[in-house]
């Protein structure tokens, strides 16, 4: 593909960027997840095109994971490979994060958070990308069979020896992640940032308390799947396109998750979204950001064009309670 050139007015237009949490950390309040579409089934240039867009939009968080592919592994080579080309003079823009904790390679080892496991795993992600260090690992899951105390020291000793510059924690349970803020704060490595799923039809992080735990420890949150997966977007208004989420890949996003109801509320959503003067999209992404304590919200893409259209819930206008009704 041709030589890519960055946008120059890639921080001069439509980007917000939010403090995470109380560190001296900005976010996009729009970032990339390489989950779906930077893996093996992909062509690198229909990956390639989504990421150059990011950038240039003023998107510089991408956020991965040990396991994104397929196969496992391949979304963190394809990042590697942009740092290697496209984004070489720009690592230092980038904010770059990885997780583990998902099974990853076969054996005791490949999976869950022992120090075993965490320490292994950045080495071989780090391994992929190229990179000495990413800004942002995670714990990707809660393990209810490691000590938390071994889990949250790993994440402690990971910082300590550069290899990554902050920590979060992904999925854990309130009481858990209660306890991880406090134990990383008082080892000096305050929690970045807590990742989990919401959207408009999973609101747990806001009704279950976590959102305003964060909020409290001075932690950032971080919402994926804010279209719950392509749901809360016109995408499957009219059928299954052939080339939804739900056609292609159907591991995560499967056809009966789309019951009559659920399409009804999508439905319903989408005229709310149309008397706005918004798409479905648009709005879903503007509500998940205008929850009290979320920093940023991690969108997917399929294409280029999706990434741009979802750009324009940061100048949506303020929702009031009672505007969206399910
Ligand atoms: N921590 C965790 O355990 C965890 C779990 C899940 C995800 N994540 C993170 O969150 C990221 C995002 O998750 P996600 O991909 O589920 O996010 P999402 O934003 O809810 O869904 C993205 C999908 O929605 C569709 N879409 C997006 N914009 C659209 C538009 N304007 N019109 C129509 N369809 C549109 C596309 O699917 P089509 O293929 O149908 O076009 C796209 O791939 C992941 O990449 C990952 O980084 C983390």
């Amino acid at each position: 593909m041709d030589e890519y050139q960055a946008s120059e007015s890639r921080y001069a237009d439509a980007m917000r960027y939010n403090r995470c949490g109380k560190s001296g950390v900005l976010l996009p309040a729009i970032s990339l997840g390489l989950w779906h579409n930077f893996g093996d089934n992909t062509p690198f240039e229909v990956s390639q095109a989504i990421a150059r867009t990011a950038f240039d939009l003023g998107i510089t968080h991408f956020d991965l994971a040990n396991n994104y592919g397929p196969e496992p592994g391949a979304a963190e080579r394809f990042m590697g490979k942009m740092l290697r080309t496209d984004f070489k003079p720009h690592r230092d823009e980038l904010f770059i994060s990885t997780k583990a904790a998902y099974d990853m390679w076969p054996g005791p080892y490949g999976s869950w958070a022992s120090r075993k496991h965490l320490t292994a795993s950045l080495d071989q992600s780090l391994q992929r990308m190229g990179l000495d260090y990413v800004d942002l690992f995670y714990c990707h899951r809660y393990d209810p069979e490691t000590p938390l105390e071994e889990t949250l020291q790993t994440l402690v000793d990971i910082v300590r020896s550069g290899k990554a510059l902050y920590i979060g924690l992904s999925r854990w349970p309130l009481e858990a992640a209660r306890f991880g803020f406090e134990y990383l704060r008082r080892h000096d490595t305050p929690c970045l940032i807590y990742q989990g799923r919401l959207n408009l039809f999973d609101q747990a992080p806001k009704t279950e308390g976590i959102l305003a735990e964060c909020k409290a420890n001075g932690v950032g949150f971080i919402g994926f799947s804010p279209l719950a997966q392509g749901l809360l977007t016109d995408r499957y208004l009219n059928g299954i396109p052939e080339d939804s989420r739900i056609a292609r890949d159907g591991r995560f996003l499967h056809a009966d998750m789309l019951t009559p109801e659920r399409l009804q509320q999508i439905r319903d959503l989408n005229d709310m979204a149309a008397s706005r003067g918004e798409s479905l999209a648009s709005m879903a992404l503007a509500w998940v950001l205008q929850q009290e304590g979320v920093t940023s919200v991690i969108v997917g893409a399929s294409s280029p064009d999706q990434l741009r259209r979802n750009l324009a819930c940061l100048n949506s206008s303020p929702l009031r309670p009672g505007d969206i009704t399910i």
